[in-house]
């Protein structure tokens, strides 16, 4: 912001308080003047006019009235009044708020506040005329507005940082897909992002972009992830040692199998035919005679195909590879994989052999400019991953490594944060951007920990209204979180979704 006459800007603003005893360079109290309670709220921006020299941009966070007349802790004529139904005499009574200081203005652009603020400051709030969202950057890149504010104060994002990654979180029906749809898609868009969207359940995203959907059941599986999927789907042979050295006879035998353009059932049984060829050459002696092993390990293949309906194998015929996928994302620029048909197995498996592709992409060096919207992460990156989770969990910690310098941006989307409902730690250590909306109480320790020293507390993010979010970390050119909210579109407003 071009601040030319920062004075002459504060002769335009609202004077609401003025700063309390006890300030300090990161922290203070306003107290209000008489009749401003009604409209100063949490969350609110203000201007303190530092008697010290500068001007700090701030955050009411945590406002408290106080009467002494009515003090609870003792009885005084005020409380005897009050025990009546009498209206307390309210000469005694005034109302503050804590001030979260955001940074020095005085330049125009944001700076660490390092100057003591003074008790007796004067405290102002921004109006319609006067907009804070430019002393935080000039970034023409946006998402929604500052909640407590006007729609004009549409936030500035630090865009570069795209790549360091994303987590939206939320409860359920808090807002974290419309926010996708409405903000964060179209945000990374215009960043030359080409956006492809994992629909875990085929609602979210699908119906939106109809003319831009592919199907889980057309997809090619890398011979990877066709082993993965199989594996599986035939509960690992019965598992143990025998059951993970018939995963890798399948391995083999997957290379060289006939999939695509044959019905299931002749698959199925190509598949089987093969598996025991393999198994019989590897298992007989000179004399030609199959050993006690050999004989143990068909017997257990022929049992898992038994159980193994030709159904299943469905999802491993598809034609379409990752190369055309991504081919096709980059005409379209936003494609969008409805994985709403299918056992879970299958979608991990289909994302496990798109993402492999990506992965060779940056390891051949190319730059991707391609972001992931992966929502219901939990599904692919649980707390404590098990069988397909770890190898899923693994890869995109590895998508997350490599996407920094080759631009894979992640968006990661979940109900909860941390433990049981939340995504793996290792995962969510990659996220270096989080939108935080209502979370739900068994995340309220861990929410906690992203507010440190920022006076937002649990209680605030367990009530947060639907649409509502709190922006923290790299995209956020303040180094304290801001509330924001978005316009969701007439139309779909009338649709009722
Ligand atoms: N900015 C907003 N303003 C007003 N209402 C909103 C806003 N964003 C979302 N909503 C409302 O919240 C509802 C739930 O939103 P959404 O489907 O995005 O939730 P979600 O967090 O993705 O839930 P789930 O975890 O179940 O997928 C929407 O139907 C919409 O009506
Ligand atoms: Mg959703």
């Amino acid at each position: 912001m071009e601040i030319t006459d920062l004075a002459r800007m504060i002769g335009e603003l609202e004077e609401i308080g003025v700063v309390a005893s006890g300030s300090r360079e990161n922290e203070s109290l306003v107290i209000l003047y008489e009749g401003m309670e009604k409209n100063v709220t949490n969350e609110t921006l203000v201007l303190i006019d530092n008697r010290n020299g500068n001007k700090v941009l701030a955050i009411c966070r945590g406002g408290f009235g106080v009467n002494d007349a009515l003090r609870a802790v003792n009885y005084t004529p005020g409380v005897a009044y009050a025990r009546r139904g009498g209206t307390a005499s309210t000469a005694k009574e005034f109302y503050a708020f804590r001030l979260v200081v955001v940074g020095d203005v005085t330049s125009g652009k944001i700076l660490q506040n390092m100057t003591i603020v003074a008790p007796g400051s004067k405290v102002y709030k921004f109006n319609v005329r006067t907009n804070p969202m430019e002393f935080l950057s000039t970034s023409t890149q946006r998402v929604g507005y500052y909640a407590t504010g006007f729609k004009t104060w549409e936030v500035p994002v630090q865009a570069e940082y795209i790549s360091s990654h994303i987590g939206i979180f939320g409860v359920t029906g808090s807002g974290k897909s419309y926010l996708c749809r409405h903000q964060v898609i179209p945000m990374l868009m215009r960043n030359g992002y080409d956006v492809l969207i994992l629909d875990w359940k085929g609602s979210d995203y699908t119906p939106y972009y109809s003319d831009r959907v592919i199907n889980m059941g057309d997809v090619e599986l890398d011979d990877a992830s066709v082993t993965d999927y199989l594996a599986s789907a035939l509960n690992y042979f019965g598992g143990g040692d025998t059951g993970s050295r018939l995963v890798n006879y399948l391995d083999e035998v997957i290379a060289t199998t006939e999939w695509r353009g044959i019905d299931e059932l002749a698959t199925k049984s190509n598949l089987l035919s093969n598996l025991e060829s393999v198994i019989r050459a590897d298992n007989t002696d000179q004399s030609g005679r199959l050993s006690r092993w050999g004989d143990i390990y068909l017997r257990k293949v022929t049992r898992a195909f038994d159980k193994l309906d030709a159904a299943e194998l469905r999802p491993v015929m598809g034609t379409k590879r990752p190369g055309e996928i991504i081919r096709e994302l980059r005409e379209k620029h936003l494609l969008v994989l409805d994985l709403s048909y299918g056992a879970k197995e299958q979608k991990l498996s289909m994302f496990l052999s798109i993402a492999r592709y990506l992965k060779r992409l940056m390891e051949e060096k190319q730059e991707l400019r391609i972001a992931l919207v992966i929502d219901e992460a939990p599904q692919y990156c649980p707390w404590q991953p098990k069988g397909l989770e770890e190898r899923t969990t693994k890869m995109l910690t590895e998508l997350a490594a490599l996407g920094r310098s080759y631009r894979l941006a992640l968006t990661l989307v979940s109900q909860g944060i941390a433990g049981e409902i939340g995504i793996n730690a290792a995962v969510r250590r990659n996220l270096n951007t989080l939108f935080i909306g209502r979370i739900h109480p068994l995340d309220a320790q861990e929410a906690e920990k992203f507010f440190a020293t920022s006076l937002v507390q649990s209680d605030q993010l367990l009530r947060l209204p639907e649409g509502h979010f709190f922006l923290i970390g790299k995209l956020n050119p303040s180094p304290v979180p801001l509330l924001i909210t978005f316009e969701i579109p007439e139309e779909e407003r009338r649709g009722g979704r």
